[in-house]
């Protein structure tokens, strides 16, 4: 199978991608923005041939795609990458390939799009608008009442998402506002927030998995001093998640979804009831499936490519440990200068904790608010829920990174 993959070689994940790809057998041909010496050399030796592009011209892009489709039978064109989704469809429509069309992938892509589409297949979202002015906002608001998030349609890592509880948070943040174009104004949804990853072949579910965010991500993402972490559970079949497993697949149909990764985030309130949050025809980020692959002693990367390229996985999936990763993020500004605590964890935690990646001592202090992962990560894993969540708590709070 001759594979068009966009963009090998960013962000740093799309190599393992692409590395699965070879190692199932497919020939892969890489389409990127970086140049060839800058493409990581795990991907690099995975691909038979790398053209270095420009994305923001999808013209060329199409026109480079097509070339190479000359010579070339092209079989599939895949991109795992939030930004290029729709450019991958473009390629395929242009080429005439199977697969995801512009039509099938902006309800993937357009949140409000996203749940018209749902609300229609009778699932459960939260109540919503769209505006693209402050008047647009505040009609809306009047329906939705407060508390209210308001976010970017197309938004990504919870930037520029608001809670507002009354009109002054609104007056507080209509600033900065003023660079999105249009936003949505949804119900506030009280509960835990949870997610429903799949790899999907010919539309049925191959593999799923469900992460428990602790805590919620604007929340995390609002407050400096929090170690976020994505909780990846080895057991998704608990009574308590089965309104949102069961959304999950509601969700896939009502979207058409055939083929790939999906990562779709839900809320579970407290009297049970599931409501839909998002979805992205994607692999989750955030090194998410690290997490997952570290619950289950597996390579999601190739299992994605054997759906992709076999319609099948080879072996069957087994559950061992709850996996978490625990962001942190360092105190002070400036450079990293300390660790604080490592060494008595890995001693005393070992051999729960599988991964470490701190930020390096005299590396520049990263922005939080930008990236999830921060000043580093450190993964734990337990077969034991109640413990792995105790583990993962005295990471967030054992370990301090120092900057200044
Ligand atoms: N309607 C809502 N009710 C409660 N919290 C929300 C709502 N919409 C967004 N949030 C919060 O903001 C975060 C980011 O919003 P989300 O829709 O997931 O966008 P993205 O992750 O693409 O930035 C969510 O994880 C959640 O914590
Ligand atoms: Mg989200």
């Amino acid at each position: 199978m001759n594979i068009l993959f966009l963009s090998p070689g960013f962000p740093t994940e799309m190599t393992d991608f692409v590395r699965g790809l070879a190692e199932v057998g497919a020939n892969v041909i890489g389409l990127g923005d970086q140049a060839e010496g800058a493409v990581p050399p795990k991907a690099r030796m995975a691909l038979s041939a790398y053209y270095q592009v420009s994305f923001s011209r999808p013209e060329s892009v199409i026109e480079t795609a097509a070339a190479i489709s000359r010579q070339v039978r092209i079989d599939r064109v895949e991109s795992l990458w939030e930004p290029l989704m729709i450019l991958a469809a473009q390629v395929r429509e242009a080429l005439g390939i199977a697969g995801m069309t512009q039509l099938e992938t902006i309800p993937f892509r357009d949140k409000e799009a996203m749940k018209q589409v749902l609300d229609s297949a009778g699932i459960r979202t939260p109540h919503h608008y769209s505006a693209k002015t402050m008047g647009g906002i505040w009609d809306a608001l009047e329906k939705v009442g407060y508390p209210a998030i308001i976010k970017p349609i197309s938004g990504a890592g919870s930037i520029d998402t608001h809670r507002v509880d009354g009109p002054s948070d609104v007056e507080a943040i209509a600033p900065s506002l003023r660079h999105i174009e249009e936003v949505s104004i949804e119900e506030f949804v009280d509960g835990e927030e949870f997610t429903f990853d799949t790899i999907c072949a010919n539309g049925n579910v191959l593999f799923y998995n469900i992460c428990w965010y602790r805590p919620r991500p604007l929340l995390g993402k609002t407050n400096e001093w929090v170690s976020q972490q994505t909780l990846a559970l080895r057991n998704p079949d608990v009574a308590e998640l089965a309104s949102g497993k069961q959304m999950g697949v509601q969700v896939l149909k009502a979207m058409n979804f055939r083929d790939g990764f999906t990562h779709m985030e839900w809320y579970l309130k407290s009297d049970g009831e599931a409501v839909f949050g998002e979805i992205g025809a994607r692999p989750p980020g955030g090194r998410t499936v690290d997490a997952m692959n570290f619950a289950s002693d597996v390579d999601l990367f190739r299992c994605w490519a054997e759906a992709t390229v076999h319609g099948q996985l080879s072996e069957p999936l087994d559950r061992k440990f709850n996996a978490v990763t625990v962001f942190k993020r360092a105190i002070g500004q400036g450079h990293i200068q300390r660790y604080e605590g490592l060494d008595r964890l890995l001693a005393e935690l070992e051999p729960w904790i599988v991964a470490t990646e701190l930020n390096p001592i005299g590396a520049s202090r990263r922005n939080w608010k930008q990236q999830l992962i921060g000043d580093g990560m450190v993964v734990v894993r337990h077969p034991d829920l109640r413990v792995c969540t105790e583990l993962a708590d005295r990471v967030g709070t054992d370990l301090q990174i120092y900057a200044s």
